[in-house]
């Protein structure tokens, strides 16, 4: 039987710096594209997957200065968020693709709040990361801290100037792990 997966991510998708740009995302993050387009290359190969957005009870700013400002206090106050209801059935998964921008070189606020919010035993975590030009940093060390009970896979990563690469990074990936998914 193959196995049961989810892609959680948290994205943020208000305005960010994208190539020395403010550009307002307007929604749909880079992480979220990331995400949606993995779900899709996970269909094409009949592999169901259900996406679920991590989001803050409270929402952070559109703005990026106030994102950072915010952020930043989380970051340096170790903060995990409130944030949603985790998906239904959460018990059930085999394997977390975990997806979030990296902030501060290591993962957003309310992605620590998603670990500690759910048990990880017995899952296999697949980290993707987007970001401005530092890749992982210290998230892995993070999520392995947070969730000591989970097996990791290497996971992957997307520069956010270069989204439009991500079918082909998937791919690339798919086409080295496809074998956790069966
Ligand atoms: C608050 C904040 C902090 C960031 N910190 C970093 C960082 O430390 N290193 C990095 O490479 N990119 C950093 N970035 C850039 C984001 O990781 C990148 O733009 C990401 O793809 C945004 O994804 P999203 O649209 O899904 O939120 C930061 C962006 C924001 C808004």
């Amino acid at each position: 039987m193959s196995k049961r997966v989810l892609i959680a991510y948290f994205s943020h998708g208000g305005e960010n710096l994208i190539d020395d740009q403010i550009v307002d995302l307007q929604g749909k993050g880079i992480t979220k594209t990331v995400a949606t387009t993995l779900q899709g290359k996970l269909e094409e190969k009949s592999i169901k997957a259900n996406l679920f957005q991590i989001e803050p009870l409270i929402p952070y700013p559109t703005a990026y200065d106030q994102t950072l400002a915010r952020s930043k206090d989380e970051y340096e106050s170790g903060a995990a968020p409130l944030i949603n209801d985790g998906p239904n059935g959460f018990e059930a998964y085999d394997v977390v693709f975990l997806g979030y921008p990296n902030w501060w070189g290591t993962i957003p606020a309310p992605i620590l709040s998603f670990l500690r919010d759910h048990d990880m035993q017995g899952k296999t975590i697949v980290p993707f990361v987007t970001h401005g030009g530092q890749i992982f940093l210290y998230s892995l060390e993070t999520i392995q801290k947070e969730a000591p009970n989970a097996a990791f896979a290497k996971g992957f990563a997307v520069a956010a100037p270069y989204v439009s690469a991500a079918p082909a990074v998937i791919d690339e990936w798919l086409g080295q792990n496809e074998s956790l998914l069966q």
